[in-house]
């Protein structure tokens, strides 16, 4: 009877916040399953960034309410931000969920989970839902807990099961809510104002993991940049975020840092120096374009232009000649003309992106962009995006084929899918398959590259253990 399966959609914050809330029941003597099918709660963690992905967490659980019928104990709950925004108004639509809990008390689920079962199991199940949205101060700073595979393996192994890969690489939350309100944007709504955690927690927490074997950490918020603006000082010209940067990289342990998402705002000279003294971080950086013409990026309400986007680009790649670089599109904005388009579509192409999002405009109740006229047809939107995967597309090929016959640096993560091979990421963040031993798991190795897919580079390694 105690056992739950987390169901996550969205951002990698989302499955930060899951994993949190995984450690937390665990710590209260739920068993955290793997089957969606075999499990007594549960629980959806839901995105609202776009209309697709709310209606699939929605449509899942109309799928599941009807399992009450044969398994009447069964708990349904919705987390995180489309409980946030929809709120009680979503059990219109969905009577048999028990559960709906905003992002600002995911740390409440365990008690409420008490009490829906307490009373089921006396017989007298609660007259209401449980429904909690409200905000709460500090809230950013309870999403600390891990549950890493290795703990998982150490439960599974006392009930006779196999093994699993120690867990290298972790998700670290530092920030929580955005203040930047682009026109386009729900998460003001859903994640709220923008609060950071005490730098102090955030290096104890990367060092407690670099204790249980973790190397690569990735720094999670919605707008990482911003870090820590209202509660330190800028020293010597180094923002806080660059402070925490450089604290983290100071941890035995940990080789490589990465960090997601920044605002093209935050990447001032200070975090593109950065990149040329901190060797643990990572030549990889996600820089959300949105837009290529200027026009447009107004109309969101993103503070720079296409020169600017352009100017950090170009600082980076001066810093660090191999940075590799990701973004986030939107297309079909209201009143983006074929001309505006073609402004993103350029600077899309002479950025050169390793890798890239590419999202159709969606409209989200409640921000400025749902009230602007010229709305554009999803034909339109359509073509776009073929257009932009379709470069994106050569782009990675064309990349990829210039690693055949380097070496790269890889940091083994463990078996891959078929259990055969194992796995592993470059610092530019592309997986890898090869031929290595468990002992290898958590190591940094030299990969000699000889084949690639669209997505994938195969290789042999040729130097194990390359610490720096
Ligand atoms: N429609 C489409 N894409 C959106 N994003 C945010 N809001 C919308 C929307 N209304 C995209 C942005 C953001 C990413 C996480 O999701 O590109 O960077």
């Amino acid at each position: 009877m105690n056992r739950v399966h987390i169901k996550t959609y969205g951002c990698q914050m989302n499955e930060r916040d899951s994993e949190a809330v995984a450690a937390m029941l665990r710590a209260r003597g739920y068993r955290i399953v793997a089957s969606e099918d075999d499990c007594d709660v549960l629980l959806l963690n839901t995105c609202s960034v776009r209309d697709a992905a709310e209606q699939k967490a929605i449509g899942k659980a109309a799928n599941i309410a009807h399992r009450k019928r044969r398994q009447p104990d069964f708990v349904l709950g919705i987390l995180g931000c489309m409980a946030q925004n929809r709120g009680a108004e979503l059990l219109d639509k969905l009577p048999d969920v028990d559960l709906i809990v905003g992002t600002q008390k995911f740390h409440q689920v365990p008690d409420y989970l008490e009490s829906i079962r307490a009373a089921k199991a006396a017989g007298v199940p609660l007259a209401t839902s449980i429904v909690d949205i409200a905000e709460e101060a500090g809230s950013q700073n309870t999403i600390r807990d891990h549950v890493l595979s290795q703990d998982v393996a150490a439960e599974a192994t006392t009930d006779g099961v196999v093994d699993a890969a120690p867990q290298v690489s972790a998700f670290v939350s530092i920030q929580q809510g955005c203040n930047m309100d682009c026109a386009f944007c729900i998460v003001p709504k859903t994640r709220g104002d923008e609060r950071s955690r005490p730098m102090d927690d955030i290096v104890a927490e990367c060092r407690a993991l670099a204790a249980r074997g973790v190397r690569e950490v990735t720094l999670l918020g919605q707008i990482v940049t911003s870090y820590g603006r209202r509660d330190y000082v800028h020293t010597d010209g180094i923002s806080p975020f660059v402070q925490l940067l450089e604290r983290v990289s100071a941890i035995e342990g940990i080789a490589r840092i990465r960090f997601t998402s920044p605002h093209p705002r935050g990447f001032k000279q200070d975090l593109v120096e950065a990149y040329g003294r901190m060797p643990k971080l990572c030549g990889y950086v996600h820089l959300p374009m949105q837009s290529g013409s200027n026009r447009i990026l107004k109309a969101m309400n993103r503070p720079y232009t296409r020169e600017r986007y352009w100017e950090i680009v170009e600082a980076l790649r001066a810093v660090r000649p191999d940075m590799y670089f990701s973004t986030d599109i939107i297309v079909g904005f209201p009143g983006e003309t074929d001309e505006d388009f073609e402004h993103t579509r350029e600077l899309f192409e002479r950025a050169n992106y390793d890798m890239a999002y590419v999202f159709k405009y969606s409209i989200r109740s409640g921000t400025p962009a749902a009230a602007m006229g010229d709305q554009i047809p999803d034909e339109v939107k359509e073509t776009r995006n073929a257009t932009l995967l379709g470069l994106l597309q050569q782009n990675s090929v064309r990349r990829n084929a210039t690693l055949i016959g380097t070496v790269e640096e890889v940091l083994v993560e463990g078996p891959d899918k078929t259990g055969k091979k194992f796995t592993g990421r470059t610092r530019g963040n592309r997986v890898c398959i090869f031929d290595a031993n468990p002992r290898l798991i958590g190591q940094l190795i030299s990969l000699k590259i000889d084949r690639a897919s669209v997505s994938t580079l195969y290789g042999e390694i040729v130097l194990a253990g390359v610490e720096a």
